[in-house]
């Protein structure tokens, strides 16, 4: 057979899919059309809430099914029947590290071989939708939930959170992402207000959203608990409609958070399609009367409804018979993905990894080594079909060659109780190396509560103390959610922050220990010395109900750039055991406009003599804006593989968004004129390479004039200043040198930083109030040049 007769065929069997898909959505669409004529009123609004806890409600008259959501993110909640609450009494699924162990290994690809797991236990199960994954952002380390999340950053956040449903839903089976939006505090999560400004939420908490929706196209959302800007997030239709709808394309429904519902109709006219659970027949009944009485037009509720009825049978056409949940297989695929993200944060003297030549003895400490911790509190809460223990699988695994000791160290039930130090000290003393298993007990961390402090229990930091003070080999091994203080990070010579591994977290951590897996995890947040140093220090969890994004896009480690604070490990930060060499930046162009493409690339070698992975961060700074901008902001990752002495080369592209920021003024992204620099990084404090480019914006952004508009702004455009030399010649005038034009008068800066409407005084009434209506009349239509400079800055740029 001739290529091309291979790919006409091959063409025309994806167009005649194509079709064929087509057709089946039409004959979909048109089924719900007929349905919808079939419902009575009461029935359509009966769809528009749950049935109970997990289902959606079926009509069981027109053959409706209803369909199983469940808990998420980590692994399955799946509770033993659709109206029981399942904790406790949940069936027994893989429970996969949490979020922020997951978002420590930057591997996207991994990522979505999770979801596919994921997915494939809930066809298992009977689920059809998981809730999750959750990418709000970690905005203050003390977040309850922060396990639960991936990152500080809304870049990293929004491609982990697309990889995750893009895995899941490869499955047949749905999503939920959660919790839309500017969910970043448990403390009175029913009510809190997140206070952040208009820009903040585009470019730091709506953006790992935006990026989720726009790649992967979750099947549902979940609306969030809190308020933002006043608003709740179940019914707040410019985010539930405007830009989640309009802006993004989302296609599949909105679901409350559980009792997240505060006005049934409100939430409805804003785009919201189910509550969840069933809370009561009143909550219908006030629907029904609302329909009645013409306060939510019946349109507007076939419109839900269609498109309630869409996922629902699509989710029920997805539905696989007989799958069986592959326990073991998952099992061991969680270690391999807990070892993936293990973080090495300090190895001093190379005293890991451990091996036959350099210890004979190990001293194992820390109940957890036997008690393991391994996922968070709250409604994620998986039961695991088995739970791996260190100090088991090092014996296990690791004991034929070396001699292991143990010694319990603390209790985890008695945060100040010493009384177990002493017997681990001589432990560790008889001892060639002392791993010291601490960290966060469970109660720590949890949905609902946020935490008040970001101390490990007494216990554990005493324990570590005083094993150092013994052992020069002491390596701390911490299991944790999320950042802690260390107090003793100058007396050990190793840290391993081990995260929440999920149930096969145990054998990952002894693979890490013992070399077997060279690890490769980095920091998806900033650890701070202290929490007097986070960005949200004064203003969180917030005060009677209100939290104020007071820090504003300065979150994480934009924060630590712009107050120059040295962190105890900086985002993006993790080290191995063998190094990596960056070379060769290349960028495809050093003038571009914000319509080009630009492709970045560098070369990465591993100088070591093991095989080892590295996450290369692409970071861009904006070097001078209009705006306050962060000195750095990532935008670009990859995970390679390399073996010793091997070189790849890695390469990016960034566009015009990766150069922006949203301008709330203007309700739009701009990408400004003037000079970028690209970094190649191996963490945030860690630039490797650089390049600067220059860019020209092209964008025509209309001119906003109104009688509060600086006149700075007006004289700084070629356009509006000549209207100002033809309304005020005379006052301008006063400020011309001899012998200079108009174009050079030294205006002093305290007069341009004046509104207009202050003109008149200003000017003597040059330019009356009438004037400054004709201004504003004439600028319309006018173009506004984005550059931080004059306009003689991007005088050249040729528009289309
Ligand atoms: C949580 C959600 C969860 C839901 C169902 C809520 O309290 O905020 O994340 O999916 O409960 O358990």
């Amino acid at each position: 057979m001739s290529k091309l007769l291979i790919l006409t065929l091959f063409v025309t069997s994806g167009l005649l899919l194509e079709a064929q898909s087509q057709q089946k959505d039409m004959a979909m669409s048109q089924k719900i059309d007929q349905l919808i004529a079939q419902l009575s009123l009461e029935e359509k609004v009966s769809l528009c809430s749950g049935r109970d806890d997990w289902s959606t409600q079926p009509i069981e008259r027109l053959d409706i099914p209803w369909i199983w959501m469940a808990d998420g993110p980590h692994g399955l909640r799946r509770a033993p029947a659709t109206n029981k609450a399942g904790y406790g009494d949940q069936h027994p699924a893989t429970c996969f590290p949490t979020a922020s162990a997951l978002s420590a290994t930057w591997d996207v690809d991994l990522i979505y071989k999770v979801g596919q797991a994921l997915g494939d236990e809930c066809q298992a199960l009977d689920v059809n939708v998981l809730l999750g994954p959750g990418v709000n952002i970690k905005r203050s380390v003390l977040g309850g939930r922060n396990f639960e999340y991936f990152t500080e950053d809304p870049v990293l956040s929004g491609e982990l959170g697309a990889a995750y449903i893009n895995g899941v839903q490869s499955q047949g089976v749905g999503t939920s992402l959660k919790h839309f939006a500017a969910n970043n505090v448990e403390t009175m999560r029913m009510f809190m207000n997140s206070n952040v400004d208009k820009r903040t939420l585009h470019e730091i908490y709506l953006t790992p959203f935006e990026i989720a929706v726009t790649k992967a196209q979750p099947w549902t959302v979940m609306a969030c608990y809190n308020r933002v800007q006043g608003i709740y997030g179940t019914q707040n239709p410019y985010l539930l409609t405007k830009l989640l709808k309009e802006d993004w394309g989302f296609e599949g429904i909105v679901i409350s958070d559980w009792f997240a519902i505060i006005d049934r109709v409100e939430a409805l006219k804003a785009g919201m399609h189910i509550e969840m659970p069933h809370v009561s027949s009143v909550n219908d009944e006030i629907l029904l009367e609302a329909v009645k009485n013409g306060a939510l037009k019946e349109a507007v509720l076939d419109n839900l409804v269609r498109e309630i009825l869409t996922i629902v049978f699509k989710a029920k056409s997805l539905d696989k018979e007989g799958v069986e949940l592959k326990a073991e297989a998952h099992h061991a695929f969680a270690r391999e993905v807990h070892s993936q993200a293990i973080t090495l944060l300090k190895n001093d003297n190379k005293v890991l990894p451990i091996s036959k030549k350099k210890y004979k003895k190990i001293a194992v400490i820390g109940e957890f080594a036997t008690s393991p911790r391994y996922q968070g509190n709250g409604s994620s809460e998986v039961k695991p079909t088995q739970l791996d223990k260190v100090l088991d699988i090092i014996e296990k695994e690791y004991g034929k060659w070396v001699e292991i000791t143990y010694a319990q160290g603390y209790k985890l039930n008695n945060d100040v109780d010493f009384s177990l130090i002493a017997e681990a000290v001589k432990v560790a003393a008889d001892a060639d190396i002392a791993l010291v298993l601490a960290g966060l007990p469970l109660h720590y961390e949890s949905e609902g509560i946020d935490r008040k402090h970001i101390d490990m229990p007494a216990s554990h930091n005493k324990l570590i103390e005083e094993v150092a003070k013994v052992q020069g080999n002491t390596v701390a091994v911490l299991t944790n959610g999320s950042a802690v203080a260390m107090p003793w990070v100058n007396d050990v010579p190793a840290i391993l922050e081990a995260w929440l591994g999920g149930q096969a977290g145990a054998g990952a951590v002894a693979d890490v220990l013992f070399g077997t897996v060279n690890p490769s995890g980095k920091l998806a947040e900033t650890f701070p010395v202290r929490l007097a140093d986070t960005p949200a220090a004064f203003n969180f969890p917030g005060e009677q109900g209100d939290v104020l994004y007071g820090e504003r896009i300065f979150v994480g480690y934009r924060y630590y750039d712009e107050k120059q604070i040295e962190p105890l490990f900086p985002f993006g930060h993790g080290l191995s055991y063998t190094n990596f060499e960056y070379t060769d930046l290349n960028v495809s162009a050093s003038q571009i406009t914000d319509k080009d493409v630009l492709k970045v690339t560098v070369a990465v070698k591993n100088t070591g003599e093991v095989l080892g992975k590295e996450i290369v961060q692409l970071y861009v700074s904006d070097k001078e804006c209009t705006l306050q901008r962060p000195m750095k902001e990532l935008k670009k990752f990859a995970k390679v593989e390399l073996a010793p002495g091997e070189s790849k080369e890695i390469s990016f592209e960034l566009a015009k968004r990766d150069f922006s920021y949203f301008d709330a003024k203007r309700n739009r992204w701009i990408a400004e004129s003037g000079e970028f620099v690209i970094s190649a990084a191996a963490s945030s404090r860690d630039i490797r390479q650089t390049e600067t480019i220059n860019l020209k914006s092209t964008q025509q952004i209309p001119l906003m004039v109104d009688e509060y508009t600086f006149v700075k702004a007006l004289w700084d455009n070629k356009e509006t200043r000549e209207l100002l030399k033809e309304m005020i010649p005379n006052w301008i005038g006063g400020w011309v040198p001899e012998g200079k034009t108009m174009d050079e008068a030294n205006i002093p800066g305290f007069f341009l930083e004046h509104p207009l409407i202050k003109f008149p005084y200003i000017t003597n009434n040059e330019m009356t109030h009438k004037d400054i209506e004709v201004l504003i009349e004439k600028c319309h239509g006018m173009t506004y040049l984005p550059s931080y400079k004059s306009f003689e800055d991007v005088e050249n740029v040729s528009f289309e």
